[in-house]
Formats: C-alpha cells, structure tokens, sequence
C-alpha cells in the first residue's frame, strides 16, 4: 500500500527537523515580517499556527499578540520547534501533536490562524482550510504563506512535478487565482494576495534527493521549450543554475 500525504510529510520532515530549524529560506525576514505585517496582531490575540514546522511563524507573531498555540503532524519538528522555543526563551508559544484536518479546538476560538508553507503537503487543502475557518471566530483573520505557481497552467503544472521530485510529500500548490476562488467558495473574505518570486539555485531542488529525481528534475528542465524557461528564468549565474520559484501571501477573514 502506498504512503498517505501525512505520512510522507511524517518521514520527509522527521529526517529535515534540523535543516529546517536553521533554514534559510524558511527565516528568511523579510518574507516573515511582511507576514506579520498583514496579520497586523493585536495584543489581545489568540493565535493558531498550523503546519508550524519548527515554528518560525510563531516566533514572529510571538511579541505581538498574548499566545499562539502551533500545530504539526511530525513530532521530530515540534521536538526542533520546542528546543528553539526555550532557547530563545519565548514564553507564550504552546506546542501540540495535530493534523491540520482535524484540528482539535472548538469552534470560532482563535482571532488569527497562519499557515505557512505548509498547505501544499495537505491531502485535502479544502478540508484543512474549512477547520481553520471553523476555529476562527466570527471576523477572525486567516493568513496563508505557501509554494504558488505561474498563471500559465502548463508552467504551474510543471513546478508542481518539479516539486514532487524534490519533496515526495508535496501535493498540490495552487496559482493565485485558486487561493482566491477557494477561499471564497469557503466563506472567507479575501483581503490582500501578494504573490511574490524568488530566483533560486538548482540545488534548492536537488538538495536531499535521491539520484533518480534529480535525474528526472534535470530531464524535465532540458524539456522546456524556450517559451517556459523564460517562465522559470532558467539561467546560469556563477556557474549553478537558477529557476524561479513562486509564492504568494493570502490574507482573508471569516465572513
Ligand atoms: C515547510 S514546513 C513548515 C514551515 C513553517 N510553517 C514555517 O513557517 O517555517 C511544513 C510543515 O507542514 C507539516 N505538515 C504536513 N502535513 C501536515 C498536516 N496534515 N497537518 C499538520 N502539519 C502538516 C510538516 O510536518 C512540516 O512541519
């Protein structure tokens, strides 16, 4: 029987709970400062972090609000998540065991809920997204950070299978456009889609992959016809190649 998402998320992200504590692009503080900012937390906040990983979002709403609770399926990142939480003495950060399709709080308890990067490895993000609108309450704000995709569907298709490569418990990252028509189709009002690029080394791929996806990574690039690798801005610089990768910022509250 093959592996569910949540348990290649388990395995995938058990083995990386170190690399992801110090990761780079995961801290990167412009990307969680502008997170912050479209929160915009009020002291007086109850705040829900899902898929937290070793909780950087949580970090960065810490200061600003009186608590954040923050979920995650993989024990080994709660476990990074914890140690970096003491270490940084922060003491109003609660972690708890939990799969973001069953979220294990009552219903309209929380004012915010955050999601970063962590959607696009949810075996059902309509079913995810529906519990954090249920553990919002009435006006509460949800905000989304995750893996996005071009607008041209074929470009989309091929970074989401360029994604597979790289992580085998990647499911789906979805073009702006489809935030925004899921959401609604959930009852949120979307406030604010900020899509934004970044032009990554190849290695941000390749790195921790087996032989034969990077083999397939590499094939599937030398495919591109000139008009998608204008796409991907697939160059070299300094002798590695570059490619774009797509993400997008969503904030929206619970009509
Ligand atoms: C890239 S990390 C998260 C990064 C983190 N949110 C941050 O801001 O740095 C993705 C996380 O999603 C978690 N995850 C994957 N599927 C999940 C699910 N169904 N429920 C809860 N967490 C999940 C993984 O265990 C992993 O820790």
């Amino acid at each position: 029987m093959s592996e569910s998402p949540e348990q290649a998320a388990r395995r995938v992200f058990g083995a990386r709970a170190a690399f992801y504590g110090a990761s780079k692009c995961h801290t990167d503080p412009a990307v969680l400062g502008r997170v912050v900012e479209l929160a915009a937390p009020q002291p007086d906040w109850t705040v829900l972090d899902v898929g937290t990983g070793t909780g950087h979002t949580a970090f960065a709403l810490a200061p600003h609000v009186a608590s954040v609770v923050a979920v995650d399926i993989t024990p080994e990142m709660l476990a990074e998540a914890e140690r970096l939480c003491a270490a940084r003495n922060v003491d109003n950060v609660t972690f708890r065991l939990a799969d973001a399709h069953a979220i294990p709080f009552d219903d309209g308890v929380f004012d915010l809920v955050t999601c970063r990067r962590a959607a696009h490895h949810f075996s059902n993000l309509l079913e995810a997204l529906h519990e954090m609108r249920r553990a919002l309450k009435p006006g509460g704000r949800l905000l989304i950070d995750d893996r996005s995709g071009p607008e041209d569907a074929a470009a989309d298709a091929i970074m989401n299978r360029l994604d597979r490569y790289h992580d085998e418990s990647h499911v789906r990252q979805y073009r702006p456009s489809r935030w925004r028509a899921m959401l609604e189709a959930l009852g949120f009002a979307v406030e604010a889609v900020e899509p934004y690029v970044r032009h990554r080394p190849i290695s941000a791929l390749t790195g921790d992959v087996s032989e034969e996806n990077i083999a397939a990574i590499y094939a599937l690039l030398d495919s591109l016809t000139s008009d998608r690798r204008a796409i991907f801005d697939l160059r070299e610089i300094n002798g590695e190649l570059h490619l774009n990768h797509w993400y997008v910022i969503i904030t929206a509250h619970k009509a």
